[in-house]
């Protein structure tokens, strides 16, 4: 199968590729998707400074996650759903958008050791804690002992929303009624998604011993929070929209939470980034990796590993440009005047 040249390409493609139910629960929403538009319309009102006078002959993409050395300061998002868009999508997504060493995040569920064999950069494990202190004392060491670098628990998913989108194609899909719902992994209980308490976070803390961060911190105080229970990194999410609908988007929260952590721990960020320019604004507003979700979904669908892999290509090269064009010659010396805010 050929690459695309463009990321259009990829995402005008993948209505094709997938059933309808699927594509509504990838690219869907909560509610009226108020939050998955304004992760989009908030990057949109963010100008990056064009500026000139710089040797841009040489643009220094690497960076560093708490102590992993990146090629690039992007990877890819946990997602559930890889193996309806493509046969043994899980694993095909780890070893493709991993290419040249790139952060990954492998989500709840699927293979645990195979995706850490195919890929070719540091994995984090992306865990919903689905049951009780001895359930996830057993899961925490299983991930350690893998090999996973980091584990990240999503905390915004307390219940699960109403995905209108998605359950109007599931509807449609089943003649006018919904599928039965089925158990998300055996042995598991979304209960426990529900009990997750700041108790109950300091009672993880102890258990990981590898790099720990909660996924879906919105808010400042949530942050200092996360700090007091000793974490290691905050990750701002709300989930691609498909949480809380009605909530602020992820740009706008990072800023808010960049000041309330300082620089005692780094922040990923999520949510609607699609272009070297909206990395460029993540990394100027205070993360030092943008995670990126949905266009995974539409490389993986294209072609397996490769598609995944074409992906990170494509962002890594226009992320290059990019800096180029605003004069900003390495990841790590973008600052908060390397954008603004406009009101067009
Ligand atoms: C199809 C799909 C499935 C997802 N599944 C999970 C999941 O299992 N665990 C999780 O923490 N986040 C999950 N997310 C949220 C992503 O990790 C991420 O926060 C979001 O996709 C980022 O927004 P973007 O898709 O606009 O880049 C999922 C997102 C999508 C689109």
């Amino acid at each position: 199968m050929e690459n695309f040249i463009t990321l259009g390409q990829y995402e005008c493609a993948f209505p094709s590729k997938v059933k309808p139910e699927v594509y509504a629960y990838v690219t869907g929403g909560s509610a009226s998707e108020l939050s998955l538009r304004r992760n989009r319309a908030a990057l949109e009102r963010i100008v990056v400074e064009q500026r000139i006078g710089m040797d841009v002959r040489a643009i220094d993409l690497t960076t560093a996650f708490l102590d992993m050395p990146l090629p690039a300061p992007f990877g890819v998002c946990p997602m559930g759903g890889m193996p309806q868009v493509w046969p043994r999508g899980d694993v095909e997504m780890a070893r493709g958008a991993t290419v040249g060493g790139l952060l990954g995040v492998a989500n709840s569920g699927g293979p645990l050791h195979e995706r850490i064999e195919v890929a070719s950069g540091p994995l984090m494990y992306q865990l919903y804690n689905y049951g009780d202190r001895d359930w996830a004392a057993a899961r925490v060491e299983e991930i350690q002992s893998a090999g996973y670098k980091a584990i990240t628990v999503t905390v915004d998913t307390g219940v699960q929303s109403r995905r209108d989108v998605h359950l109007e194609a599931l509807y449609r899909a089943g003649g006018g009624q919904l599928p039965a719902p089925r158990p998300v992994q055996p042995g598991s209980d979304p209960m426990y998604l529900s009990m997750i308490t700041w108790e109950y976070v300091r009672f993880l803390r102890d258990l990981i011993k590898v790099p720990f961060g909660l996924k879906g911190v919105m808010h400042p105080d949530d942050a200092r929070a996360c700090l007091d229970c000793g974490l290691d990194f905050i990750w701002i999410s709300n989930h691609g929209g498909r949480q809380l609908d009605s909530g602020r988007a992820t740009i706008d929260a990072l800023p808010r939470v960049a000041a309330a952590v300082g620089n005692r721990a780094p922040i990923i960020v999520d949510g609607g980034f699609r272009r070297g320019t909206d990395i460029i604004k993540g990394l100027a507003l205070g993360a030092t990796v943008v995670a990126i979700g949905r266009p995974y979904m539409w490389g993986l669908a294209h072609a397996g590993a490769e598609g995944a892999a074409a992906i990170s290509r494509l962002l890594e090269a226009e992320l290059r440009v990019d800096m180029a064009l605003a004069g900003q010659t390495s990841v790590r010396g973008i600052t908060r005047d390397a954008v603004d805010y406009v009101n067009y």
